[in-house]
């Protein structure tokens, strides 16, 4: 959600900024904009809609080596030109974009600005206001600098320029990522370090509490107060390549072809043969606990059901899933000796970190597994695990699901300590994963057949229940169908009444003990008219099924599962003509509760 680009140095600021905005349009958002020095004057150029809309209108005449540019997706104010970043202090000296919430903005509004008009309606435009008043009130950008951020409350990821210094770029940070990427060139900044491929090698992920300024020639990062601060250089490992779609349609479609080579690589990251390689005081911080807290949203909570029963099964040790939105407000009693776990392919989900600083501020130990090491959660948790993912742009996660159930269950097979098959049965999973893709056309076929439903149901049973929710929610996600999934049994509980002549239900059988039972459920709902699509293994597979797939290790069955949903929501929403890699109302990285 909102994405921040800017540049400062030798090359062009336009084609940078631009660029960037657009690889950052997986994030979601409704209006762009940019303000970029030429001329000895900032031109600010903003709109609602797409950035290809934004390129349209920028001036290409003048020279530019400096600018901040910003897609927003609406908090305060509707998506207008008018609430589109960048925006400006009264008297226009002070250009912004901002990424994040100043909660008490009406509060600093009413009591320190009311001699000043607003053009929008944005939380955003009261900070461009404060800033100018104290630099009216103590004639020194530092100290206006510094007053200003005091004063605000809320997350804060600020780029800002001024008018009458137009080579420097001011910065700073509060609880929403901002990344500053070295370049030989000039300074590249980024929401996070995507924008950044192709620009800088190196970066630094600020720090909360940090601002400075950027020239041609380098940066300078303090405290807010103005105090130097130690920087820690990462070395950016994204290359400009792997955020191109390569020979695919979407980037959903690459994304699920590339889950055998996440699974390889996984092996390759964290096996040295047939030995894990983990962290021993992280392994020895979940041997102490007593409780397992698996925190997460969406696709990251169902791959947390997998990551629960590995726990159980493989360690031994009680382990509850908990929907991160609803665990902030609504805390369980928690005894004795637990440690936390959050799943998130961002890193940046708002509710998963309102929960991780609770727990945190309460000394529990934390685990973060997510896709992004420069990411908010990685910056606030005791230990980290990475799912070496690689970039997932569309907005809908698959690739992220398949590591994410891998890691806990490499993770939950190392707290065990036991020699383990794991990295050959995960190779097998891998081929299995090459041959299911390899089925697309029957996928597609299904896919025609489901495609003017206006609701489908999923059923299984224990591990397919959970593939099941998964496949569900990627389903409606991009092609906008309403669907559910339920614990097949639990259907004649009521959701039974649903179904009508046509409706499609989509069965998962992959475990033997269950696969009778739900088939039984599955000739249940036929008899009241619906259309049965089976996804069987094969050892368990009949004539009528739509489609088998190979038999894995029974836990790792949801690897091979559910690419078939993956894909078929892929062709399901590409047949409806959806924008399958930014699906309407969806951004990638929820940064708000
Ligand atoms: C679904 C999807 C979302 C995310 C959820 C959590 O395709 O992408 O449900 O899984 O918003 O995001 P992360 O994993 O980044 O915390």
């Amino acid at each position: 959600m909102c994405g921040i680009v800017g540049y400062i140095g030798k090359k062009d600021a336009r084609s940078i900024i631009l660029d960037g905005l657009q690889k950052l349009e997986y994030r979601g958002y409704d209006s762009a904009g940019v303000g970029l020095v030429g001329n000895g004057e900032v031109k600010i150029y903003k709109d609602k809609g797409r950035v290809a809309h934004l390129k349209e209108l920028v001036d290409t005449s003048f020279e530019t080596h400096v600018g901040i540019g910003h897609t927003r997706w609406a908090t305060h104010g509707s998506p207008t030109k008018m609430n589109a970043h960048p925006h400006t202090s009264q008297s226009g000296r002070f250009t912004i974009v901002h990424n994040g919430v100043i909660e008490n903005f009406r509060e600093l509004k009413a009591r320190y600005l009311s001699g000043y008009s607003f053009k929008s309606q944005t939380d955003t435009e009261v900070i461009a206001n404060l800033l100018e008043r104290y630099f009216n009130k103590y004639g020194s950008f530092d100290r206006a600098f510094s007053k200003t951020l005091s004063r605000l409350e809320g997350s804060f990821a600020l780029l800002i320029l001024d008018n009458t210094n137009l080579d420097t770029i001011y910065f700073a940070k509060n609880k929403t990522p901002l990344v500053v990427g070295i370049a030989e060139d000039g300074i590249v900044f980024g929401s996070d370090v995507i924008p950044l491929a192709g620009n800088a090698k190196k970066y630094v992920s600020l720090d909360d509490g940090v601002k400075g300024k950027a020239t041609k020639d380098g940066v300078e990062f303090t405290d807010f107060v103005g105090l130097q601060e130690d920087i820690e250089y990462k070395e950016l490992d994204i290359t400009a390549d792997e955020l191109t779609k390569g020979s695919y349609p979407h980037f959903m479609l690459k994304e699920i072809n590339e889950e055998p080579s996440v699974v390889r690589k996984l092996v390759q990251e964290y096996f040295d043969e047939d030995d894990i390689v983990i962290n021993e005081k992280l392994l020895e911080t979940i041997r102490n606990c007593d409780k397992i807290n698996l925190v997460a949203c969406g696709t990251s909570m169902h791959a947390s059901y997998m990551a629960k029963y590995f726990f159980e099964k493989f360690c031994e040790i009680p382990t509850e899933v908990f929907c991160a939105s609803e665990l902030v407000y609504s805390t369980p009693l928690i005894k004795d000796n637990p440690c936390f776990i959050f799943l998130s392919q961002s890193g940046e989900t708002a509710d998963s970190i309102a929960c991780m600083k609770k727990f945190n501020d309460q000394k529990f130990p934390i685990i973060a597994i997510t896709n992004v090491p420069s990411s908010t959660m990685v910056s606030i948790a005791d230990f980290h695990l990475d799912l070496h993912a690689g970039p997932e742009v569309a907005v809908a996660s698959t690739k992220a699901y398949t590591a994410e159930v891998i890691v806990t269950c490499i993770l939950a097979k190392a707290v065990r300590g036991k020699k383990t098959h794991l990295s050959y049965n995960l190779e097998k999973c891998a081929v299995a994963m090459e041959e299911v893709i390899s089925k697309a056309p029957i996928i597609e076929m299904m896919a025609k057949q489901i495609m003017d439903a206006s609701d489908v149901f999923f059923i299984g049973r224990g591990i397919d229940y959970w593939a099941c929710l998964e496949c569900s929610l990627k389903l409606k996600e991009v092609s906008y169908i309403h669907s559910e999934a339920f614990p097949s049994g639990e259907l004649k509980h009521g959701t039974i009444a649903l179904i009508e002549k046509g409706t499609p239900v989509i069965t998962i059988c992959t475990q033997e003990g269950t696969n009778p039972i739900v088939r039984n459920n599955l000739v249940e709902t036929q008899a009241r008219g619906s259309k049965p699509f089976v996804i069987s293994t094969e050892s368990l597979s009949v004539a009528s099924d739509a489609i088998d797939i190979p038999n894995v290790n029974h836990y790792l069955s949801p690897l091979i599962s559910v690419i078939v949903g993956q894909l078929l929501a892929y062709y399901v929403a590409t047949l409806k003509g959806n924008d399958v890699d930014k699906p309407k109302n969806l951004a990638k990285s929820v940064t708000v509760e």
